[in-house]
This record gives structure tokens, sequence and C-alpha cells, in this order.
């Protein structure tokens, strides 16, 4: 598979996947709130981007507590985005521009307002009891263990009727179901086959590694490494309630389902240190998730010694597995790329997150170079920086800002005289989709190159991947070979000017910066790619 052409691949190898986060992109209805009329509107756009699928953060029935990731009725849209129709149309339209569609399937956890909970709450006797995760009191009356919630607090909360705790790993109002229960496991993969008979063509699947949790419900161990600031989560080490044997068993069958229905995917978000994140992908007798995410170019500190050797090591991870890489920059739970690593480092990310081996997940907005939008404590919307005054780095809201379409009164997101659910970039009327088209140095049209790069070249699509001794520890280069064909990415993670060596030295196919004719000259925070004559 890997070092065959790039007609070979399967889509979700081949192409770029585009996570819209639905809230944000495009308000048709008028209510300050992105829907799926908007999504639909905007389409053009990002097929005009190059990219292969959409995913779409959850838009089911939901009271929104975690604006969508708490689903009351998996199989019904919310209002708030619109009907099953207007989803069968933006399903009809995405497939005629060629792209595929993805949704958030949200298996961990339902919201309190789902029927099923409702039922369960009737107490010990209830049918749906066992559908999720109960427990006694510990002997002092307090919760069960000491496991804690994703967003602080304890993961338990005391239902007073029957004198008993339920988990939740997320919010209160977020109660865990238990995957251990066999009519759980068919309920929920009929949502599945229901989207799929629907037109969708895959998934990304919540929180997957976090289905089951260990049957003895032992505290879970201190995390030495913690220190205040940090989110209260990390102060517990999760062997108990994460990545369990009976996960992987849970995503088997899942993935018998997706394999009911011809060339469907899906891909588990998957916070994993490489060695156990891999295994998720299963082997080829017993296949689990297509990608199991790959979050680490987000959790490594950004320099070109610590990439590269992340980098090399993955690469070859993958090979020796067979499965396929997958590379993130960003999503709607982390901070934007380009204000994490700094704006002169913006492009060299985005290079590499496009020219590695493996499949790229783009993040609304990240195209135009979209940055953090800070969002005072009383503008707040997002549970997990309402919950954690005291992480300041835990809120959510700064990454999921209206996208910026153009100049106008609210970037065109929605009408002027309405307030957006989040607040505005300030620089929208300069960092706009509209401004960036007319412009073709602007992060838009690079972005653009890249995916037509990724279209004219197959070598950075099916390409094997090695590593290149560029000469200099702040720079990172690579090669992508396919057949005769060479291309070679470099990539100055530092401020200072380096000379090329000779050998990667070719015929320059894309630069990020400026438009000098230099061949040997690497300016500071440049990104170059090059192809090598045979
Ligand atoms: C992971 C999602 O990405 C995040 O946004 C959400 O809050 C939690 N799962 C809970 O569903």
């Amino acid at each position: 598979m890997t070092s065959g052409l790039s007609g070979e691949l399967k889509w979700w190898q081949r192409g770029v996947i585009y996570q819209i986060y639905p809230r944000s992109f495009q308000d048709d209805s008028g209510d300050g709130v992105g829907d799926l009329r908007g999504v639909t509107r905007r389409l053009p756009y990002v097929a005009g981007l190059g990219v292969e699928a959409v995913w779409l953060s959850p838009i089911f029935t939901s009271p929104m507590r975690d604006f969508g990731y708490d689903v009351a009725d998996y199989c019904a849209i919310d209002p708030l985005f619109g009907t099953l129709e207007d989803f069968d149309a933006l399903v009809q339209e995405a497939h005629r521009l060629g792209l595929k569609v993805m949704l958030d399937y949200v298996p961990n956890h339902t919201s309190s307002d789902h029927a099923w909970f409702q039922e369960a709450l009737g107490g010990k006797e209830s049918p749906r009891r066992d559908w999720y995760v109960w427990r006694d009191p510990a002997p002092d009356g307090g919760p069960p263990n000491n496991w804690k919630s994703f967003f602080g607090g304890p993961a338990w909360t005391f239902d007073q009727a029957s004198g008993q705790y339920y988990l939740h790993q997320f919010l209160p109002s977020q109660p865990d179901l238990n995957w251990r229960n066999r009519e759980v496991r068919a309920a929920m993969m009929d949502v599945l086959r229901f989207w799929m008979r629907r037109g969708v063509d895959g998934f990304r699947v919540d929180v997957i590694w976090l289905l089951a949790e260990d049957e003895r419900f032992l505290d879970e161990p201190v995390n030495p490494d913690w220190q205040p600031g940090h989110p209260e989560h990390a102060s517990l080490l999760h062997p108990y309630t994460q990545d369990q044997p009976e996960t992987h068993a849970y995503i088997r069958e899942m993935r018998a389902v997706l394999d009911e229905f011809d060339d469907r995917m899906m891909v588990g978000e998957i916070y994993l240190p490489v060695e156990q994140l891999l295994p998720y992908a299963g082997t080829p007798g017993s296949p689990m998730v297509h990608l199991p995410f790959n979050f680490h170019l987000i959790l490594l500190p950004w320099n070109a010694e610590q990439i590269g050797a992340f980098v090399d090591d993955y690469d070859a991870a993958c090979r020796a597995a067979g499965s396929w890489p997958n590379w993130v920059l960003g999503n709607h739970d982390q901070h934007r790329f380009k204000t994490r690593v700094g704006a002169a480092q913006s492009r060299v990310a985005q290079t590499l997150l496009l020219t590695l081996r493996g499949t790229p997940t783009v993040y609304y907005g990240d195209e135009i170079g979209m940055e953090n939008v800070p969002v005072p404590f009383e503008q707040m919307v997002d549970p997990a920086g309402l919950q954690q005054p005291d992480s300041p780095q835990a809120g959510r809201d700064p990454e999921r800002t209206p996208m910026q379409w153009d100049g106008s009164a609210n970037a065109g997101f929605c009408p002027a005289d309405v307030t957006p659910w989040l607040p505005l970039a300030e620089n929208f009327r300069e960092v706009n989709v509209a401004a960036q088209e007319a412009d073709p140095a602007s992060d838009l049209n690079y972005f653009r190159a890249l995916t037509r790069l990724r279209a004219e070249h197959p070598a950075l699509v099916a390409g094997e991947y090695r590593r290149l001794d560029a000469g200099h520890a702040d720079v990172f280069a690579y090669e992508r070979g396919l057949g005769p064909e060479r291309v070679v990415v470099v990539l100055n993670f530092g401020a200072e000017t380096r000379t090329l060596p000779a050998d990667l030295q070719g015929t320059t196919l894309l630069r990020s910066l400026g438009t000098s004719e230099d061949q040997t000259a690497l300016q500071p925070n440049e990104a170059r790619v090059v192809r090598l004559e045979a």
C-alpha cells in the first residue's frame, strides 16, 4: 500500500480531511449560530480548497451543554442546525462536488436528556438502568472512587432517588454509556447504519479510547508530574478509565458494521503515545479504525529536532505495523496552530502537515491563518473553561470563533444586526476569505498551492518518506519518493538564514516566502518544496 501509486489508495488515504465546526462556519437562518444550510452554501469554497472530505462536528439533537457532544437523539438533526432534509441536501451537494461527508459519532456518553438516560433514572429495576454505569457510594457516602471528569471535579454524580452514583467522564449532563451491555452496543451500531444508509461516507469517533472502564473500579494513581494550573483531570494517571482491552473489542464490532457498506471509514479520537495508538488500527485480519488520530504535532514542542525525530519514529512505526499514517495540527479542542507555533512559523507547519506521508486533517479557518480569539471569562461559554477557572488554557472558545468570510459586519458569518454566538476575531477585516482570494501571496492561496502540489505530484501523496540531512539542527528536511520522482521538503524552524546543501537543490515547486530566486539560501522560517531531477 505504502509504495503504490496514489490511484491505488483509498480516498481517506489520498485526500485531506477538512473539519467544520458547524456552529461557527456559516449562519443561514440568521440567529448567530452556524447551520447546515450555511455549510451547504459554502461547500463550493471547501471543494475549491482541494480537500477530499468534510467532517462535521456533532449536528444531532442536543441541549448543547457541550455544544453537541451531548447527544439527546443520535438519529435526528438539532433544529438549531436544520432538518434531516437539510442534511440530505448537504450530502447531495457535497457528493456532487466530489466531497465525502463524515459525521461525528459520540458513543462514549449521551446527554442526560437522552430518553435512555431518562428511563435509567427510573430506578434500579429500569430496563435501561444497566445502559449506564452505576455504583453504590463509598462507605463514607462519597463517590465510589477517585476518578475525575475531564472538565474538573469528580467523574461521579449522585442520584438522590436511587442512592447510587453514575459515571460521567465529562459533564454530569454527559453520562457514560455502559458498553459492556450488548443492547447498548446493538443500539449504537444501528446509529452507524442509519447514517451510512443516508449516504454518509465516514465517521470521526469521539473519545474512542475511553469506551470501557476497568470493572474493579479501583482508584487511579496520582500523576507525579502534575502541576497547579494544569487541568485537574491530569492530576491522576488513567490506567482504569482509558485504553482498556474491551474497548478494542468494541471497536472491532464497529468496524464490522462499517464493512457492511462500501468504502466507508472511521477515524478515532485517541490521545495516546504511539505504541498504544497504533494498535487501534487493528490488523489486516482483524481491523479496527482506519485512522487513529495522531495528535503529536499538537502536543510536541515546536522545534526541528523534536518534530523531526517524532516524524521518523512514527513513520517507521506505521510502516512496521502496516498502518496508514495521519497528521493533525488543530481541532475544536486545541488552540489555533498559528497562535501556538507563532505567525512566522505557520507556513512551515502548514507545509509539514500537507507534505508528510499520511492523511492530513485541517481545521476550518486554519487555511486563512485564523488565530485564537481571546474570550474574557464573562463571555466564555465553553464548560471546559467555565468549570476550570484555575486552568487558563482549558477554555476552547478561542479556537471556535466564527469563520471570517469577508470584511463586512460580522465577517459574512451572520447578519450585521445579529450577535454571533462567539466573538469575531478583531482582525477579521484584514484576515478573511474574500481579501485573501484577491492576494496571490495570502495564506489561503498558499494552502491551495499545497493541495495543488499534492494533486500534481503523486510522490507527495503515495511516496515513501525518507529523512534528509539538511546540515543544520534547526532545519528539517525530507524526501517523498515515488518511482523516479523525488520531491524534497525543507523546513527552516529557525530564525537564521541557512544554506541549502547542494544535493537538496533542484527545481523549486513552492516556497513560503518572498520571490527570491536564490536556490541556495533558505530564509528564516522558510518552507520550500523542491523537485530533484533524477
Ligand atoms: C472530545 C470532543 O472533541 C470534545 O469537544 C468534547 O467536549 C468531548 N469529547 C466530550 O464529548
